[in-house]
């Protein structure tokens, strides 16, 4: 099996070495806790290893408002995305109006860039302008047949509790399951990441701190 580093400290030894390639990884969580950090940091790792990557959001965020806030980590390298190493596309006007189009757009896209790395942040959006529709089934498993066939690391995060996530349905369509969280234990927040499932790999169970700095998203060594 194929492996690619993370690109998050202390996160490749948790998972053998780390992502298999290809796969689909989850990576769910609240608001805040790190998911949009881990996956660009991660597409910014392949991307100085000379993987392409593309980050696909569909929050309607000015786009220089996330990457301001992206380009404080140490990680972000402008250069790399001038280069066309690492591409952010926001789907956010389009898909307001046809929400029945997304799964083309998104398959456009990636046809037209080529990523190694894919990072699909958050795709709660995205499947909740579908659910009213009864179409968010069909949405994701076309999606990920398309993801399936297409040689890549996928990461995609949705905004999700620890309870939602054994009923979702991304969480039966990955190969894998991070979850992020913070919960309040005596009175002092913490951040956590715990590795629920991941296929074919022999993995680190139980919650794990992390830390978030400007140099990004790591877990903290020592203490597994
Ligand atoms: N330079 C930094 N140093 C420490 N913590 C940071 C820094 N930048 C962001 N954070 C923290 O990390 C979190 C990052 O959130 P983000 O990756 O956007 O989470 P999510 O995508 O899950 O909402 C923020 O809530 C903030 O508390
Ligand atoms: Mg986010």
């Amino acid at each position: 099996m194929t492996r690619k580093s993370t690109g998050i400290p202390g996160l490749d030894s948790m998972l053998q070495n780390g992502f298999a390639f290809p796969s689909a990884i989850l990576v769910a969580g609240e608001p805040g806790t790190g998911k949009t950090t881990l996956a660009v940091q991660s597409l910014f790792h392949g991307a100085r290893e000379g993987e392409k990557g593309l980050y696909i959001t569909a929050i309607s965020e000015p786009q220089w408002l996330v990457q301001k806030f992206l380009s404080s980590f140490s990680f972000y390298d402008q250069q790399l995305v001038e280069k066309g190493m690492v591409n952010f596309i926001d789907l956010g006007p389009s898909i307001a109006k046809n929400p029945s189009d997304m799964l083309e757009i998104i398959k456009k896209k990636i046809e037209q860039y080529q990523p190694e790395r894919i990072a699909i942040d958050p795709i709660t959006p995205m499947t909740d302008l579908l659910q009213w529709r009864g179409e968010t089934r069909e949405f994701m498993h076309e999606l990920f047949a398309f993801l399936k066939a297409f040689n890549s690391l996928v990461i995609i995060t949705a905004e999700m509790s620890y309870d939602d996530i054994a009923h979702s349905q991304e969480s039966y369509m990955v190969d894998g399951v991070i979850v992020l969280s913070y919960p309040e234990e005596e009175k002092v927040r913490r951040k956590f990441l715990e590795v629920l499932k991941m296929r074919g790999t022999k993995h680190t169970t139980g919650r794990q701190l992390i830390d978030i700095t400007d140099e990004g998203l790591a877990v903290q060594a020592g203490l597994r």
